[in-house]
């Protein structure tokens, strides 16, 4: 597994590799895959729970998922998302939850949204959690931005430039930055000395994050234009499932080699 300091060193060398994941299996094959680092995004509440937003999304969600995708892949580096509304108001409140998040699930850092939380962060950093920030579309903030680009012009561009400053400042060892144009993206990445971590943010960030349930087409319909799809799992789920209630309704399913032949009565 990589280490914070291994991850901050691959900085305008090798571009880091980040996906999501949520359960053991879909960890599972990120490890296999050699991915980088696997964050375990509030966008849970999207893809795997059916929500239209991440904000339903709740602490005891994060732990029970973020627990199961360590199972999954023990050797790889794994980021937390604080869920909505578990950073906000009281900042001790806000630490509290942060290292219950840390400490139960396994985590090697934690991520949250926005340039508001400089507090949380530097209690977290000082009590040695490792943060990554996201700056951008911050879903969480839905309700007040939708989802699409940010940052579109020049007073909003320098505003996120100030941002990635300020939460660099505060300890962030990393941040997302996603849905911005890409020439402010370059900005960014060139403004700070912590890798930068796209997602529709163009090619110039030190690495790059896909939703696993949108590149994989894993029951996401409709894909935002930032993304691209490297496999069908719903075709190949759909398929799977038509074969076999074809196969019980022919009775060709179970067949003589998944049946127990041993005969209990004469
Ligand atoms: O929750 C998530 O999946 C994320 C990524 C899109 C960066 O925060
Ligand atoms: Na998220």
């Amino acid at each position: 597994m990589k280490s914070t300091a291994e991850l901050i060193s691959m900085k305008n060398n090798d571009k880091i590799v980040m996906v999501t994941a949520y359960d053991y299996p879909s960890a599972k094959s990120a490890e296999s895959a050699d991915v980088d680092v696997i964050l375990v995004g509030d966008s849970l509440g999207m893809v795997v729970l059916g929500y239209d937003s991440p904000v339903k999304v709740t602490l005891d969600d994060m732990i029970h998922h973020a627990k199961a995708t360590r199972r999954g892949a023990p050797n790889t580096f794994i980021i937390v998302d604080m869920p909505f509304g578990s950073y906000h108001g009281d900042v001790n409140e806000a630490i509290k939850n942060g290292i219950k998040l840390y400490q139960e699930t396994d985590a090697n850092m934690l991520k949250l949204e926005g340039a508001d939380s400089i507090e949380v962060i530097k209690g977290l950093v000082k009590a040695g959690v490792p943060v990554c920030g996201h700056l951008g579309l911050t879903p969480q903030h839905f309700g007040l931005t939708g989802f699409k680009m940010q940052a579109g012009d020049i007073e909003a561009a320098e505003k996120l430039i100030e941002e990635a400053k300020a939460i660099e400042e505060a300890g962030v060892s990393m941040m997302v930055l996603e849905a911005i144009p890409m020439d402010l993206a370059k900005k960014v990445t060139e403004h700070v000395y912590v890798p930068t971590i796209g997602i529709g943010a163009g090619v110039e960030t030190d690495g790059q994050v896909l939703v696993y349930h949108d590149l994989l087409q894993y029951g996401s319909e409709r894909l935002p234009k930032f993304v691209k799809a490297y496999g069908d799992m719903s075709s190949l789920a759909v398929d799977g499932l038509k074969a076999y209630s074809q196969a019980v309704r022919d009775k060709s399913f179970p067949d003589e080699s998944t049946t127990y032949k041993k005969r209990v009565f004469d």
